[in-house]
């Protein structure tokens, strides 16, 4: 039968030509990835010689300073860009205090990583439930709704004491809104005009946050973020976020989680042109990647820079993730 069919016609534009080897792949590809803007989440906490890995996150660990050093050192040492820091207090109250403690793990952990690896960016996140007791981003009110006025200033004596220590930049991350224009205020008359703010300026009350949640010890103890956090179903609402964000002094924006908002990722991309944009893949998209991977149902290097190369793709300019330093050594080899 095949022979009596009319033969196969192609026309002049064929698209397997380019990629038909390795070398002209490798011209052609549209996007790199690079790990200069990889940035590596830490967590950070009291002690020393302290390296406590993250039962649903394999191969992250919370850290004493000491050994979180070294981790940024070597992440440093394979070209990741930038770390950004998460504190897990020894003490926790209702208004989270430890937040804005010079004398905090987070403090300690940038003037450390400021003085011993000075070529990595120090971002340090901004929000109050790893500090407070019970798990929220603000502080309550006796009906046990956050509240803005007395949450805010919370936010901004954090962001102040990141600066005192020497952050680059500083990540509100709450979504409470009127933060980071507090934040800014805050700084320039604290006396830092010149330390940047990287805004989660969009952030969706996400199931993928859930080992990140047991990584800080950060879980609300009641209730849930979706008051403050955006609707995962809201696409045209992350731009109004954004430009609220860029109005109120973000010199950087971030999208999270990162797999799951492609599309949010490309929209903010376009609707703000001028300034640098991260994604976040978070806690969840990790874990995910590497259960799949312990069980050899993917190729993880394989399966890990296709992620990051479609966040990349999808109009990101910087990537925070867990597999930072990892992607680097498989970029570098
Ligand atoms: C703190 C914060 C969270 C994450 C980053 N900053 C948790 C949350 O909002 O519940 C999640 C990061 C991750 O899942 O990797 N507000």
């Amino acid at each position: 039968m095949i022979d009596l069919l009319p033969p196969p016609t192609f026309g002049p534009d064929r698209p397997m030509r380019l990629r038909a080897s390795a070398p002209l792949r490798r011209l052609v590809r549209e996007t790199r990835l690079d790990p200069a803007s990889f940035v590596l989440p830490l967590f950070v906490k009291a002690g020393e010689g302290v390296r406590d890995e993250i039962a649903s996150m394999p191969g992250v660990f919370q850290l004493s300073v000491d050994e979180a050093v070294r981790e940024a050192e070597r992440a440093s040492a394979l070209g990741v860009g930038g770390v950004l820091l998460f504190g897990i207090p020894a003490h926790k109250d209702a208004e989270g205090s430890a937040a804005s403690d010079d004398s905090e793990a987070v403090q300690r952990a940038v003037r450390a990583l400021k003085a011993e690896v000075p070529e990595l960016a120090v971002i340090t996140d901004v929000c109050l439930c790893e500090y407070t007791d019970h798990g929220h981003c603000g502080w309550l009110g006796t009906d046990g709704e956050l509240e803005l006025e007395a949450s805010l200033p919370a936010h901004v004596a954090a962001a102040v004491s990141h600066a005192r220590a020497g952050a680059d930049l500083v990540a509100p991350s709450s979504m409470i809104d009127g933060v980071v224009g507090a934040v800014r205020a805050g700084l320039d008359a604290a006396g830092y005009p010149h330390v940047g703010i990287f805004s989660y300026a969009v952030k969706y009350a996400s199931a993928f946050y859930g080992p990140f949640r047991d990584a800080a010890d950060s879980a609300p103890v009641f209730g849930d973020r979706r008051t403050h956090q955006m609707d995962p179903a809201n696409r045209r609402e992350a731009v109004r976020e954004a430009a609220l964000d860029v109005a109120q002094g973000a010199d950087l924006l971030m999208v999270k989680p990162a797999v799951a908002t492609l599309d949010v990722i490309r929209d903010v991309r376009q609707a703000v042109p001028d300034r640098p944009l991260g994604a976040y893949h978070v806690s969840g998209e990790y874990a995910m990647l590497k259960a799949a991977a312990e069980r050899g149902w993917i190729d993880e290097r394989r399966a890990v820079l296709e992620t990051l190369t479609s966040i990349r793709r999808a109009g990101a300019d910087l990537v925070v993730t867990y597999y930072a330093a990892q992607a680097a050594r498989w970029l570098v080899e």
